[in-house]
């Protein structure tokens, strides 16, 4: 194989060094930590010389740092404390904004002014205008601090209609081109300045190792190097440089997030634990922050993930000793959505815990705003939050304002680019986008030279991501899970359909689309675009890299078109590389798009030569992830020393390049995986992550954050089996009273489970006659539950006993394994006092079940 790598970003010192750092990380135990209950740092296992002080571009002012001091002087604590707190349009009204003069504002992905989709760049602005004339109106508060507005302009401003949407960074990390990285963020920082935003919460710069996280898409590489160059171009392209233009009239603030490690994840869950040795974590997962601070970011984003069970929100020891000091970053800290509930101890509601440990501002959606701000003040008053510590979260927020010039910019609607309608989807724009599209494609595969197709040709194109700007946009486009979108809320954008029409109705060609493959005219050649469906943070999580399990619609597709002897060329549309052997099989070429976003064209730029078989433009995308052999070859990643990837890091072919992969690599999807994996611990000392535990009673949801819960209905309480709190008591306290229930936000595909025969296990003592049905629970959606009685299965015994259930009768009732939301909840009918430990679901385990069911 011939890998053309590029010198520049090859084989740094710092990637040699990362070789050495690399090989120890797979020594480190891939078993779950469970979560410890201490928050604080612990100095003795913390080596804080890891970490090395930052060169920051931007360097502290005296005259910024004179006007804070005389601004701070003179502020109330209410006022002090409104700066740390960011709300959501979709739960303030202007008026909330004027009582109160909030320091920032953010819309959630896809929350429009209005409420309206289809807002136009003059409705944004609208909006920006009003909060900001709202934020420094001192009728009410006192104040006349400007607020700032936030938004995740991740690929693009992909919340706006008509913006110009990039490929997502996994695409922008096989272009391997820093510079075309800059010119991304400058335009996105346009489009953005259009809408009267200030602030942009990207780059995401995770290290992701593991690619069933169903963030993968929003990461460069798999590897730091890349992270930390493009890191540094995009800070620079967003903010301006240090020198220069920083922060003027054409840039935005800038946010690298999430800080720490949410690339490395157990498993690539998202939220999950991260345990990575301290070296690692620096070597890995910091290297972004090395080269974004080190750019002049002004605010880093904590993230939602825990280090070593820390939850890294309420983590003194990253937050404070090792970003702000021991780096040197002097922006601020802004929590993610609601993160700051998740600290054990904490609620959405109230959390000085994660102040204290330094983070700035709280990130709080959601209604629970008005009782966060009032339990900080509250909390200042009594000394659980100190005054120097809200001081230095003010100075710091303050800082940033002043560095952007918001105190002596115009209003919003007054500023350079606001609301000029032809920047947002402008045509330089959009070319740099479709620059990025060409750059991003990765040829796998091209058997005898099928590629470049003549545009001449008759070419069918089929695939149902043909004609589909929306999933070949991903998530995060107009809506956060880019779901529900048609070409029409993509004005101005094409599909690679569109693009590949243009190319050759331009030559002599012609062009067929029948997204089923069913043509009217027999074809020279079939493009067949398809692959993932969009989705975004943990929505996205995978149990293996499995294109298409147990559904293979696409693969029908393409063995019917090979059947019929055309050549088929297939695009696959993907936020991660997943298992595709049985597609690469049945393709003669295979391109990888990633999610090119809006301009489709691109692709059809680099298929096609010229009507005199001239290039046009060649192959330029090289892997910035390695590609897997196997379902289960999911954290396989550069200079892995043990396992071999189907094709490595930095592989992609360019034209006249020899093919390699044959048309018989193994399909074997090694249902031995199944066979290997092992149990899935759902509370195991405590409620294993991603899993939470709520009360639900018929007044609401109340998610379990501590050790002790009780209403009504329900009482909860850790208690004391082998070690301490490793088991839990639930009091059903009336009749017909609520559910206990292990939950997650974000569907669980758990088909691997049933597939390996598993059963559901759990201990049990019960502290009280079972004389009433108790109901055991498994839960994909609200509308597809199961219930199973226990009650004849379970008895009053002096010891802790096994209660285990063939998880079979679940799926053969109404639960669809593929997204499980709640895999374990109990509720009685009866008064009952129970006590639980080690629920867990065990493969090969249901022939053994004590509850079995009749299998098909
Ligand atoms: C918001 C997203 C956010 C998500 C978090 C959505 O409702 O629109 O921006 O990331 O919730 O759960
Ligand atoms: C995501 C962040 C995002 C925030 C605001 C969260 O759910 O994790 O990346 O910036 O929502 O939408």
């Amino acid at each position: 194989m011939n890998f053309k790598f590029n010198q520049a970003l090859m084989f740094t010192a710092t990637s040699l060094s990362l070789l050495i750092a690399g090989c120890s990380q797979s020594n480190v135990a891939n078993t779950a930590s469970s979560p410890s209950k201490e928050t604080k740092s612990k100095p003795s296992e913390n080596s804080i010389e890891i970490w090395p002080t930052l060169d920051i571009a931007v360097k502290p002012d005296e005259k910024i740092e004179q006007r804070i001091a005389d601004l701070l002087g003179k502020m109330t604590l209410a006022q002090k404390v409104a700066q740390t707190i960011q709300p959501e349009i979709r739960d303030i009204t202007l008026e909330d904004m004027r009582t109160y003069g909030f320091g920032s504002y953010l819309n959630g992905g896809g929350a429009f002014p209005n409420g309206d989709k289809h807002a136009l760049p003059s409705d944004w602005v609208a909006l920006a205008e009003k909060m900001y004339q709202a934020s420094i109106d001192d009728s009410i508060d006192g104040s006349t601090i400007p607020t700032m507005w936030g938004t995740d302009a991740v690929h693009g401003h992909n919340n706006v209609i008509g913006a110009t949407l990039f490929p997502h960074n996994i695409g922008l990390g096989a272009t391997h081109n820093p510079a075309l990285i800059e010119d991304i963020a400058k335009a996105t920082a346009e489009e953005v300045l259009a809408t009267g935003i200030d602030w942009i919460f990207a780059p995401t710069v995770a290290t992701v190792r593991d690619d069933r996280w169903g963030r993968t898409y929003e990461g460069y590489s798999e590897d730091p190097e890349i992270v930390r160059l493009y890191s540094a171009s995009i800070v620079k392209g967003l903010q301006g440089r240090a020198n220069s233009n920083f922060l003027g009239e054409r840039q935005v603030i800038s946010t690298v997030k999430h800080f720490i490690g949410d690339g490395g994840t157990i498993g690539g869950d998202d939220q999950g634990n991260n345990i990575a040795d301290e070296q690692t974590l620096f070597d890995i997962h910091a290297q972004g922050y090395v080269g974004g601070l080190t750019a002049g970011a002004q605010t880093v984003m904590a993230s939602f993930n825990s280090w070593k069970g820390d939850k890294v929100h309420g983590n003194q020891y990253l937050l404070t000793s090792v970003l702000k000091e021991r780096m040197g970053f002097d922006g601020f800290v802004v929590g993610d959505w609601n993160g700051h509930g998740q600290i054990p101890g904490c609620s959405n509601e109230s959390c000085p815990q994660a102040m204290n440990a330094g983070l700035d501002v709280f990130m709080v959606p959601t209604g629970a705003w008005k009782p966060l701000l009032e339990n900080t003040i509250a909390q200042v008053k009594s000394g659980e939050i100190s005054e120097a510590r809200l001081d230095d979260a003010v100075t710091r927020i303050l800082r940033v304002k002043l560095r952007a010039g918001l105190f002596d910019k115009p209003a919003p609607a007054k500023r350079v680019l606001s609301g000029d309608k032809d920047i947002i989807g402008s045509p330089e724009h959009r070319a740099v986008a479709r620059q990025a599209v060409r750059e991003s494609l990765v040829l796998l595969k091209n058997h005898q030279q099928l590629l470049p197709l003549s545009p001449n040709a008759n070419v069918l194109v089929a695939g149902g991501g043909a004609d589909n700007i929306g999933q070949q946009s991903g998530g995060w486009s107009i809506t956060w899970q880019g779901t529900g979108n048609t070409n029409q809320d993509f004005p101005g954008g094409t599909s690679i359909y569109q693009g590949i029409k243009q190319a050759v109705s331009h030559a002599k060609g012609h062009v067929e689309l029948a997204t089923d493959g069913k043509f009217t005219q027999r074809p020279d050649v079939a493009i067949v675009v398809f692959g993932e469906q969009p989705y975004a943070e943990g929505n996205g999580d995978l149990d293996n890299l499995e294109y298409q399990r147990g559904n293979k619609t696409d693969l029908a597709l393409l063995k019917s078109l090979k059947d019929q002897g055309i050549p088929v060329v297939s695009i696959f549309l993907t936020g991660r590389p997943l298992w595709v052997n049985p597609e690469l099989n049945a393709s003669d070429a295979f391109v990888v798009a990633w999610l090119p976003g809006t301009e489709g064209g691109g692709v059809a730029d680099v298929l096609f030569s010229t009507e005199n078989a001239e290039l046009k433009h060649d192959f330029k995308g090289k892997l910035s992830f390695s590609w897997p052999k196997s379902p289960t070859q999911t954290n396989i990643n550069r200079f892995d020393k043990n396992d071999t990837a189907l094709l490595p890091y930095g592989f992609g072919l360019k034209y006249g390049e020899k093919s390699t992969l044959g048309n018989a690599l193994s399909e074997e999807t090694n249902r031995d995986s199944a066979q290997a994996i092992s149990s899935l611990a759902i509370y195991d000392r405590s409620v294993q992550a991603p899993w939470k535990m709520a009360l639900v009673t018929t007044q609401k949801s109340k998610t379990v954050a501590s050790s002790m819960l009780e209403n009504a209905e329900l009482k909860f309480r850790t208690i004391d089996r082998r070690v301490q709190e490793d088991a839990f008591k639930i009091d059903w306290l009336s009749e017909n009273a609520g559910q206990m229930r292990i939950y997650h936000d974000f569907l669980q595909d758990l088909r691997s489970y049933t597939e390996a025969n598993s059963a559901i296990q759990f201990d049990y003592f019960l502290n009280s006659p079972i004389d009433a049905p108790l109901w055991l629970q498994v839960n994909c959606a609200e509308t597809c539950t199961s219930d199973i009685d226990l009650r004849a299965h379970m008895q009053q015994q002096p010891t802790w006993q096994t209660l285990s259930v063939d998880l079979a009768c679940f799926a053969q009732n109404a639960t669809d394994f593929s997204k499980v939301g709640i895999p374990f909840a109990l509720r009685s009918q009866g008064l009952l006092s129970l006590s639980l430990s080690d629920i867990r679901i065990v493969p090969h385990a249901a022939n053994k079940a004590d509850i079995g069911c009749p299998t098909e």
